[in-house]
């Protein structure tokens, strides 16, 4: 454990996050289009038991009551997404005002908490008549990403400063494109995959600059991909340069790579290790489309969940060291290594010179209410202080962090996996629509109150379980 005072700056930025499709339910509400992710959950199949988002936490009816658990936790700031099919329901033409009404209620709702917004425009969700079209093959998804970015922002930046474009493109390039495990569950050749993904960085570039006009006075963006974090074994200086240069390397299968989709993002061009690995499937690039990929961002966000451990070979190389047996692990089976916090903004830092936001993380976990009714989760109370813990480091050693977006503020429907997974501060039984805080939530609120003082808290040298880990009310 570590073991140095936590030290995060005064306008650190604690916050907590979600996504439209995970949370809204209301799916036909007030004029919104089928989105890729309600066509793909009625395939049979696609999601654990058959469940949907049709329902999900009913956020779009209950926002009022979350925006007040936002203010009883006392997040600084709150991260949503904006379903792309509430504003173009049928994926151009002219947006629906009650769809843009709905975030400004919201927006306002987050504001009167005392809680400042940070939106993301596409977690995921593309209107299904633009995936008839091609979706992110269709070079035109350049320019249908650009107007919606236009209209929310334009419609939302004189309340909301805190902008990201895309979540993950990483992911729903691979889940959603090569393994077809996402939407829209597609399974293409390379070349394809490639593809989708150089229109989705143009469309990025092409969005940034759209909202900076259309913000009509300057907001911060970024964007919040994922991407692995390779982190040394040990902290022997070789060591360190193998797991740089693995986490910025592209040679593995699956999009799982921070350079292939930052590097165009940030320095306006592929990698040369990546247009080597891809060789032949890498699509025709036009004049002009790099230059779009990158104008200036403010932040880069970094959804981070788990690391994996990299020695130097003997000539340097990195090689991967492999989990020991018994390795802690969350109940979705991912690896507990709070050091990928400490490695992941540094490296991440390092590279592209801006400030971080860690945009994500968490751990799911198997909550459930107690005969009192309470919700106890010491594991995610002990992974969120053990990564946070981390994160100081970073701090400490004077990486840029600018924030912490817990994942997530509310249990919900995690993709494929329906909703097996909590990844809440907040419990939902969605029978009811009952929301409760977990201790977690409580822990929480106790960190932001202390500006992370509280992470040491019973944490060194305590031989019984801390007394935060438990609810007492
Ligand atoms: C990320 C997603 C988020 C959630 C978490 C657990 O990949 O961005 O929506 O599913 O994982």
């Amino acid at each position: 454990m570590t073991s140095h005072i936590p030290s995060f700056p005064a306008d650190f930025v604690w916050g907590a996050g979600s996504s439209s499709y995970q949370i809204e339910g209301a799916v036909d509400a007030d004029g919104r289009g089928p989105s890729v992710w309600d066509v793909f959950c009625t395939r049979p199949g696609a999601v654990v038991g058959g469940e949907t988002g049709v329902h999900a936490c009913d956020h779009y009816h209950r926002y009022q009551e979350d925006c007040a658990i936002m203010g009883r936790i006392g997040l600084k700031a709150y991260r949503f997404s904006v379903a792309w099919p509430r504003i173009f329901p049928d994926g151009t033409g002219t947006p629906n005002w009650a769809g843009l009404d709905f975030y400004s209620r919201l927006v306002d709702a987050m504001l009167a908490q005392g809680v400042q917004p940070w939106l993301t425009l596409f977690h995921w969700d593309m209107p299904q008549a633009l995936q008839n079209r091609g979706g992110w093959l269709n070079r035109d998804s350049v320019q249908w990403f650009t107007d919606y970015a236009a209209a929310v922002t334009s419609h939302l930046a004189d309340r909301v400063g805190h902008w990201m474009t895309l979540n993950e493109p990483q992911i729903y390039i691979n889940l959603g494109h090569a393994t077809g495990v996402h939407a829209p569950g597609l399974k293409l050749s390379m070349r394809e995959q490639l593809l989708a993904s150089h229109h989705t960085l143009m469309a990025h570039g092409s969005a940034v600059r759209a909202m900076r006009t259309a913000a009509k006075r300057p907001v911060q963006i970024g964007w919040a991909p994922v991407g692995r974090v390779d982190y040394p074994v040990t902290e022997h200086p070789d060591n360190v340069a193998a797991a740089r240069r693995s986490t910025f390397s592209v040679d593995k299968p699956g999009h799982w790579t921070n350079t292939w989709f930052a590097d165009p993002v940030i320095f306006g061009h592929y990698p040369e290790d990546g247009l080597a690995y891809y060789g032949a499937a890498v699509p025709r690039i036009r004049s002009g489309d790099m230059e779009m990929m990158c104008p200036p961002l403010d932040f880069y966000g970094l959804n981070i969940y788990s690391g994996a451990p990299v020695r130097a070979g003997p000539t340097g190389q990195p090689e991967a060291v492999p989990h020991p047996p018994g390795m802690p692990l969350t109940a979705f089976r991912w690896p507990v290594t709070p050091e990928c916090l400490y490695w992941g903004p540094k490296f991440i830092a390092e590279r592209y010179k801006l400030p971080v936001v860690v945009t994500e993380n968490g751990m799911s976990n198997l909550d459930w209410p107690d005969v009192h009714g309470h919700v106890n989760d010491p594991q995610r109370i002990d992974f969120t202080r053990r990564y946070l813990l981390a994160l100081s480091r970073a701090v400490a050693e004077g990486v840029p962090v600018q924030g912490y977006f817990h994942w997530s503020l509310l249990d919900n429907f995690e993709w494929a996996e329906g909703y097996k997974e909590r990844f809440g501060l907040v419990h939902v039984d969605y029978a009811t629509q009952k929301r409760t805080l977990k201790a977690s939530a409580h822990w929480y609120a106790r960190v932001i109150a202390t500006g992370g003082a509280s992470l040491v808290d019973g944490a060194v040298g305590a031989t019984t379980v801390p007394k935060d880990a438990v609810v007492v009310n």
